[in-house]
């Protein structure tokens, strides 16, 4: 099932995207976030601990849905999947980095900020993709304007959006769920502050959910 699809059917309005330094705060961040309602977690391929963390929380929280995200690669394709990375993310899109992605056989969100690079992968059979950066390139306002010509898109804007920026993405039919790292930040995570995680991801899950697939 597409990812955007699944996370609507369990009604998770919000991806919670990290950059974690230490693989060993990824189990009992990931526990934190199921127990805040948001069993979901993209572990960023940006630190050498990333591929350690998506291994630990695949294996020892099996309620949280890990993925990886900046996947801009053939070998972050590769590694992240071996490593059990359920879905993958990438704040681009190219053909080489599609055909990875195909293979995969997981779900995949593929990147775009533009009309041209969202007709590419509509092209492709690719209905879902990431909106990024989606605050810089145009917001709530530039999505909106997309649903009218290119209504089969459906969008995961990540990068700026906020607690207080989510629900006027939310609230159009082309998205289907927003992501960022408000609901495990950097100051948060050095401080191993698991219940401060468990508390912003409770309020982000009960936010209004995005459109239906
Ligand atoms: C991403 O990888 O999508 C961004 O780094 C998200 O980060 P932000 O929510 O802090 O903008």
């Amino acid at each position: 099932q597409p990812l955007l699809a699944a996370l609507s059917s369990a009604a998770v309005p919000v991806l919670p995207v990290v950059v974690l330094e230490d693989a060993a705060d990824a189990v009992p961040l990931a526990r934190a976030l199921v127990a805040g309602g948001l069993p979901v977690l993209e572990v960023t391929l940006r630190t050498p601990a990333a591929l350690d963390a998506i291994r630990a929380v695949a294996a020892e929280v099996p309620d949280c849905l890990v993925g990886a995200g900046t996947v801009v690669s053939e070998r972050g394709v590769a590694d992240a999947v071996a490593a059990g990375a359920r879905f993958l993310v990438s704040p681009g899109s190219t053909r080489r980095l599609l055909d990875a992605m195909d293979d995969s056989g997981v779900p995949c969100l593929p990147g775009v900020s533009t009309a041209s690079e969202a007709v590419a992968l509509l092209e492709r059979g690719v209905r879902e993709m990431k909106f990024f950066p989606a605050g810089a390139a145009g917001g709530p306002a530039y999505l909106a304007a997309l649903a009218g010509p290119l209504p089969e898109a459906r969008f995961c804007p990540t990068g700026g959006v906020t607690a207080e920026s989510a629900p006027g993405y939310l609230g159009l039919p082309n998205v289907g769920c927003v992501g960022g790292t408000w609901v495990a930040p950097p100051a948060v995570l050095a401080d191993r502050d698991w219940a401060r995680v468990e508390s912003l991801a409770r309020a982000a899950a009960s936010l209004a959910g995005g459109a239906p697939p």
